[in-house]
């Protein structure tokens, strides 16, 4: 079993503070279509940091986290939770369901995860999600154009956060709670009713159902996310900001309008938590040693065939969220090599790359054709994407079980061969790569 050192990230830590007192902040983000294992990265480098803000998306999320063998899903607790000593924070950018909040902190109490309530922090300036943007989200689903979404709420949620009719946490606890609900209904009614002919939704049945919420989450009320980040920083302490999703579900720079709805890159969040670029030291980009997808949209590397079928299998690539199998393919590095620069990714952590083992080959995208002309950088332009052809190279193949190996070196040529030509071609260090799922699945090359 490995056995997770992380000495490297310790002197990381040790030389920034030598230069200055002010504490570290991290961000870590997704490179591709979610689900490259985020959580599992972020459980692991909690234990260098003392706080873990989760910055946005909501419980469209699912990030696993195995330790020892347990796994648990989060949705939308940051994945630092598992660690007594780090504070989470769920931030403003955050589409808050509070029944699905609820209910994994309960979970987790019930766990013994969550010992002391101080450990949760939630935003009051995070949206809150009601019933009526997830039967709206599911209703939109059966139009004309299918998105695939998660059917939780999330694009009616930023919608009416952005025309400013949305609630937040803090709203609550407001004297106007009910004229708040009553100005969201009068809309989002309009639409229920005349558009997609359901029922519509009454405000007293909302404020009957927000009620109970009001007490249970009062301990975990955060008034100003921007001067907490502030304060924390600046008397040393190391902040780890989570994302969710992935650069290419990204709402400005995905596949739209198969995307989510929030920006899902590293400048989300600053903007999100209110805190400037200056501050932050590492940009982790998580990647797969593959490629999936879940929902629809373009997928230039899919493998429809036997191919895309063996790594679903043996990577288990089941959503976390849905149970939706996820499409499947080999690597894509011209997409990474532009997510890695929409993100500012210092540092990859390469994921599961224990699953290619028992492939003969394992393939590449190194460009993509369109229209006879090479092109090396991911159009999401999507009828540019219609007429895509990706551009492969070969890699031999390995059959190891990798998850028993600590160390780089141990790892087989073939293996190691592939890891290099991805750094050099993302121009990015692979400072982590996963070999299993367990937090101890892990090889730590140095940040
Ligand atoms: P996230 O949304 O980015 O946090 O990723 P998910 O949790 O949705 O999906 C990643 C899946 O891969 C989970 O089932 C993880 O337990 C698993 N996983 C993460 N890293 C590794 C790895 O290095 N090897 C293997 N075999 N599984 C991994
Ligand atoms: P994590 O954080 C993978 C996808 C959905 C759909 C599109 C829009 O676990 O990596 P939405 O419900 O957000 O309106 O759906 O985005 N999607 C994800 N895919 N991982 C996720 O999160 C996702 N969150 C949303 O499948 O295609
Ligand atoms: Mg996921």
């Amino acid at each position: 079993m490995a056995v997770v050192l992380f000495q490297s990230i310790m002197s990381i830590n040790q030389n920034l503070h030598i230069m200055k007192q002010r504490g570290c902040a991290w961000i870590l983000t997704g490179l591709y279509y979610g689900d490259e294992g985020k959580g599992k990265i972020v459980d692991l480098l909690a234990e260098k940091v003392d706080l873990v803000v989760r910055f946005q998306g909501g419980a469209n999320a699912g990030h696993t986290l195995v330790n020892q063998g347990e796994k648990i899903i989060l949705h939308l607790i940051p994945s630092g939770i598992m660690r007594p000593n780090v504070k989470c924070i769920i931030g403003s950018g955050v589409a808050f369901d509070p029944e699905i909040g609820l209910e994994e902190i309960k979970t987790l109490v019930a766990a013994n995860i969550i010992k002391d309530f101080s450990q949760l922090l939630i935003s009051d300036q995070a949206s809150l999600l009601l019933p009526i943007q997830k039967i709206l989200d599911q209703a939109r689903e059966q139009e004309r154009v299918k998105i695939g979404t998660t059917g939780r709420g999330i694009g009616p949620l930023y919608e009416d956060r952005n025309s400013r009719r949305g609630l937040i946490l803090g709203d609550l606890y407001a004297s106007d709670l009910a004229g708040k609900v009553d100005n969201l209904l009068a809309e989002k009614n309009c639409l229920l009713q005349y558009y997609y002919g359901l029922p519509p939704v009454r405000t007293d049945e909302v404020l009957e159902w927000l009620e109970p919420f009001k007490s249970e989450f009062a301990p975990f009320r955060l008034a100003n996310l921007p001067q907490f980040i502030d304060e924390n920083l600046s008397c040393g302490q190391n902040i780890l900001f989570e994302g969710a999703q992935g650069a290419f579900l990204d709402t400005w720079n995905g596949t739209y309008p198969f995307v989510t709805s929030s920006a899902t890159t590293a400048g989300s969040a600053c903007a999100t938590s209110g805190f400037g670029p200056s501050d932050v030291d590492l940009v982790i980009g998580v990647a797969k040693a593959y490629s999936t997808r879940v929902g629809e949209g373009p997928f230039v590397a899919e493998e429809s065939n036997g191919t895309g079928e063996w790594l679903r299998q043996q990577g288990q690539e089941f959503g976390a969220t849905t149970g939706r199998p996820r499409r499947c393919g080999w690597i894509d590095l011209p997409a990474l090599k532009q997510a890695v620069r929409m993100n500012g990714t210092t540092n990859l952590a390469l994921t599961k790359l224990d699953v290619l083992a028992g492939s003969k080959e394992i393939k590449a995208v190194v460009d993509y054709e369109y229209q006879d002309k090479k092109l090396n950088y991911y159009p999401t332009n999507l009828e540019v994407m219609k007429n895509l052809k990706p551009i492969y190279k070969s890699f031999p193949g390995f059959s190891e079980d990798i998850s028993i190996y600590g160390s780089y070196h141990r790892l087989p040529k073939a293996a190691r061969h592939y890891v290099e030509f991805i750094q050099d071609y993302l121009d990015v260090p692979v400072s982590l790569i996963g070999v299993g799922p367990d937090r101890n699945h892990i090889i730590d090359r140095g940040f």
